[in-house]
């Protein structure tokens, strides 16, 4: 089914109710690749899906026009979940011109057969007119990849803003008015946190160069389409892109035999004793990658733990550490904590990687040999205590702004 977001202007795009694993990160509530159909003196398509649903698509266009009628084919993005049903959506629309940014041209050449495709560049500044309305293109580099652009359509106010401000849900209901706003804007702030973090700074130049604009809907390339919160998203954005922490102090953990877990307890506890911070708590085997970089978004802090295990750290700590090193969340105040027993090097090892994520260490990793003494645990619950003081300077620093779903 089809969505109308203006006269004219159709969602066209494929909602995917079942993934739960999307490279990695668990989706929940499932997918959407959103696609958009502008028919005017001239029709273009906006984007595309993930291959496998490329009929879904057609059939969508076809049920409001013949797919000869098409004259462009915009792709913002050529990452696959967007790009790869372009093979079979060129074939059906030999007619059409693809406009894409120069670097897409070298991401679409990598993936696909794109001898026989009509092509044109596009970028910053550049235009080309359906008639009515008008196709104004923005570069994007990092939002999300090299070859990224937005699309926008200032006689509609409408911004095609391709994975930024995306969500991973499936809904029948295509606005943000039609879905319950706690939940959207929970599924960008995993979004953010799992896909866009690294590129905050890029991020941070896009909602700049986007101020610009007279914006009254944006249409992105995953989720709902904002038409009715926009300052919500918008606000949260600014949170997630210029590095504003709450107050809040997030314990994780992996433990062998309950030491390493009963010093994360402690911590907690410690932690909890500073009025107005948020603590939480994650125990690494009863979650995922997914759920531990969202907790530390918005956390100012982070206390990491793990036990030993062959002198190192344990497996499924070392590759939540891998994954928050890659998605780069700067300035987190932090340190190393965990237990070990006839060999050393967890907690040791932790601190080491700890640095290499460029975080705040303040103080030394925090040891119990087997099971914490009393003595141990108290030092858990000072360090906790420490860390929750960091954790509010840092954010009253930075400037957080309450969201709704805090
Ligand atoms: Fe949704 Fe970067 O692709």
């Amino acid at each position: 089914m089809t969505a109308e977001l203006a006269k004219g202007i159709h969602w066209v795009g494929y909602v995917d109710w079942g993934v739960r694993d999307f490279h990695g990160y668990v989706t929940h509530r499932g997918a959407t690749y959103n696609s958009y159909l502008i028919q005017d003196e001239k029709t273009a398509l906006i984007d595309t899906v993930k291959g496998p649903y490329a009929a879904n698509l057609l059939k969508h266009i076809t049920d409001l026009t013949d797919l000869a009628k098409i004259d462009y084919v915009v792709c913002n993005h050529g990452e696959p979940d967007h790009s790869s049903a372009l093979p079979a959506v060129m074939a059906a629309l030999p007619q059409a011109t693809l406009l894409c940014s120069k670097k897409a041209l070298d991401s679409l050449g990598a993936y696909y057969d794109t001898s026989s495709w009509k092509m044109q560049v596009v970028g910053t500044g550049d235009s080309v007119s359906l008639g009515k309305r008008t196709l104004a293109f923005l570069e994007t580099p990092m939002v999300h990849w090299p070859d990224s652009m937005m699309t926008y359509v200032p006689e509609e106010k409408i911004l095609f803003s391709m994975d930024g401000f995306g969500q991973h849900v499936a809904s029948n209901g295509r606005f943000d008015d039609e879905n319950s706003l706690a939940t959207i804007l929970e599924e960008a702030r995993i979004y953010y946190a799992n896909i866009v973090t690294p590129y905050s700074g890029k991020v941070a130049e896009t909602l700049q160069a986007a101020a610009g604009l007279d914006i009254g809907m944006i249409a992105p390339s995953h989720g709902v389409i904002w038409r009715s919160h926009i300052a919500d998203i918008l606000k949260a954005y600014r949170n997630w892109s210029q590095v504003k922490p709450k107050k809040k102090v997030l314990v994780v953990f992996d433990s062998m035999w309950g030491s390493t877990a009963k010093m994360a307890e402690a911590i907690v506890e410690g932690a909890s004793t500073v009025p107005g911070v948020e603590v939480k708590l994650i125990a690494i085997r009863t979650s995922d990658f997914t759920e531990i970089a969202t907790e530390m978004l918005e956390s100012a802090a982070i206390a990491f733990g793990s036990s030993t295990l062959n002198r190192d750290m344990l497996p499924m700590a070392a590759a939540v550490l891998t994954y928050a090193r890659g998605l780069r969340f700067p300035d987190r105040a932090t340190f190393a904590f965990g237990s070990y027993g006839w060999g050393v090097g967890g907690p040791e090892a932790l601190d080491k990687g700890l640095k290499e994520c460029k975080w705040e260490v303040i103080r030394e990793p925090l040891k119990s040999k087997f099971k914490p003494t009393d003595k141990v645990l108290d030092e858990c619950r000072e360090a906790g205590h420490q860390l929750a003081n960091r954790a509010a300077a840092i954010s009253a620093g930075a400037g957080y702004e309450p969201l709704m779903i805090d």
